[in-house]
């Protein structure tokens, strides 16, 4: 199949206590998953194989297709979220440009995590809260349900933070404002944070969506 569940880029027990082993579990083995097989099996159906996720999703959203559009797009998000946490032992202040942004747009990096967590708390119902470059500066936003910066034209993604029920109910139960504040405050791999400052975030969750010439033929029937 086209698309593959990339490997979370820890063990699933590295993030606990913040973010328990069965909530990795779940979150990728289950719903992360989910996705992967849903868009698969979407792609297949309208003869897409071998175009990259990005592309997929593009498409989908100029096309109106909400299903694979937003099971695209949930892939995207999720592939980049994994890769925005890091263990607590390894987690790191920003520095460097970053750490300049930070100071230019919210004063401290406290203050523009209590905003993030805010945006967090604040969205409605399921999506992400997002931290980007947008004109070299920093701006805190969120989107809907599967809605991807992948779909915004000239949206730098540097940070996610996934705000699904299903991200913090096995360790949290409804308490999204304690799921905020953990993560936010203990696993933010801020050397990725800054890595994205380069502006190729949105190449790295991306998926080149390779498919075997047979995987092709099938899918165009
Ligand atoms: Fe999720």
């Amino acid at each position: 199949m086209p698309f593959t569940l990339p490997d979370l880029p820890y063990d699933r027990q590295a993030l606990a206590p913040h973010m328990s082993a069965e909530t990795l579990e779940f979150h990728h083995g289950k719903h992360h998953k989910a996705y992967v097989d849903k868009t698969n099996a979407l792609v297949a159906d309208k003869g897409q194989s071998g175009a990259s996720l990005a592309e997929v999703i593009r498409a989908a959203r100029d096309g109106g297709d909400k299903a694979l559009f937003n099971n695209a797009g949930q892939l995207w998000n999720h592939n980049f979220f994994w890769q925005c946490l890091a263990p607590a032992a390894e987690g790191r202040a920003p520095d460097g440009r970053l750490a300049r942004l930070i100071e230019e747009g919210f004063g401290t990096r406290e203050a523009m995590l209590a905003r993030l967590k805010e945006e967090a708390v604040g969205h409605f119902a399921s999506g992400w809260a997002w931290l980007v470059l947008d004109r070299g500066s920093l701006r805190i936003t969120s989107l809907h349900d599967g809605d991807t910066p992948v779909a915004h034209e000239g949206m730098q993604p540097l940070f996610t933070l996934d705000v699904w029920e299903h991200a913090y109910y096995i360790d949290y139960r409804n308490a999204r404002p304690a799921f905020a504040d953990a993560v936010l405050g203990n696993l933010v791999n801020w050397d990725f944070v800054a890595r994205n400052l380069d502006g190729r975030g949105l190449e790295r969750a991306d998926e080149a969506g390779e498919a075997t010439p047979a995987e092709v033929a099938e899918a165009l029937g």
